[in-house]
């Protein structure tokens, strides 16, 4: 029998498999598909202090390989947010993370000392990498220094582990990767959407109101396992692989180059119950490739 487990130094999680910020609303979406506690964790739709529209319609365009999204992460709101973990937790022992944002960097460790402060909330995931936010998709992860600040700053407000999530819009993401480690994430997820646009030639405008927004889906797979390879060479805490995993087989190719722990997307929106078949991928690949743990094959790339 596989041992799906996976040790991230600070918590085991019983599979690599953790469902990302965005593409699993808030969790209780999905308790209709299947048994939640399979999964290592989720990590629900980022959050503010106080409830957000999001950007204007059309927030969703489907390419030949993968999804641009320009949500500009609507939410109901810290107080909501706490109100629905409560009752997800009532009903499932999946390890719950938030995903916290800010308008600045107070706010995000307002955010962040607030879910830190609820039992029923496992990890903390910073997210300074969302595109759909200002024009021009800027945010903090393209800079290693307001990376730092924005790090050192929640770390010194929270007591749960903190997992900060990298933007591919960096120009060097190893550099930022860097910056957030040594400032005290306990973990580094990695990548979030590449930025892109979509144009409507009938109109001669862009489709998105915000001009660009973030790709993701199987287009963005190689890319993003490159970006990863990239931190984990670099990195001394574990890092959270995510980018167009749609099979067992990617989750492998994730761990080989050196993954702790991946993160599924876009495919949730395709297939709702993906992560159960994956599930039973990786146990048939790993029976396959004869190994017993995940921890055999992480980083053992040869190259
Ligand atoms: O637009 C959005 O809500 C996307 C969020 C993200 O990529 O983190």
């Amino acid at each position: 029998m596989a041992d799906l487990s996976v040790d991230l130094g600070f918590r085991v999680l019983k599979s690599p498999l953790i469902t990302a910020s965005g593409t699993f609303g808030y969790g209780e979406e999905f308790l209709p598909f299947y048994d939640l506690d399979i999964l290592g964790a989720i990590v629900m739709k980022g959050i503010f202090r106080d409830p957000r529209p999001g950007n204007p319609p059309p927030r969703l365009h489907e390419t030949p390989a993968g999804l641009l999204n320009s949500i500009g992460l609507a939410g109901p709101g810290s107080a909501a947010l706490q109100e629905i973990i409560r009752r997800l937790h009532a009903r499932t022992a999946v390890p719950i993370i938030v995903n916290v944002c800010g308008e600045d960097d107070e706010e995000f460790a307002e955010v962040a000392a607030l879910f830190s402060a609820m039992d029923e909330v496992a990890m903390l995931e910073l997210n300074i990498s969302c595109p759909n936010v200002r024009q021009g998709g800027a945010c903090p992860a393209q800079d290693a220094g307001h990376t730092a600040r924005l790090v050192r700053q929640v770390k010194d407000r929270v007591r749960k582990p903190l997992i900060v999530k990298l933007s591919p819009n960096a120009v060097d993401i190893v550099a930022v990767a860097q910056a957030a480690q040594d400032s005290g994430a306990d973990a580094l997820s990695l990548v979030n959407t590449f930025l892109g646009m979509a144009v409507d030639i009938t109109t001669r405008r862009p489709v998105f109101a915000n001009v660009y927004a973030g790709l993701s889906g199987p287009a963005i797979k190689p890319l993003a396992l490159r970006l990863v390879r990239e931190v984990c060479r670099r990195a001394y805490v574990p890092v959270i692989g995510m980018g167009g995993i749609a099979s067992g087989h990617d989750v492998l190719e994730y761990f080989l180059v050196g993954a702790a722990a991946v993160q599924i997307g876009t495919i949730n929106f395709r297939e709702p119950a993906a992560a159960l078949r994956i599930t039973g991928e990786i146990e048939a690949e790993m029976e396959r490739l004869k190994i017993k743990s995940l921890s055999e094959i992480r980083g053992q790339l040869q190259a």
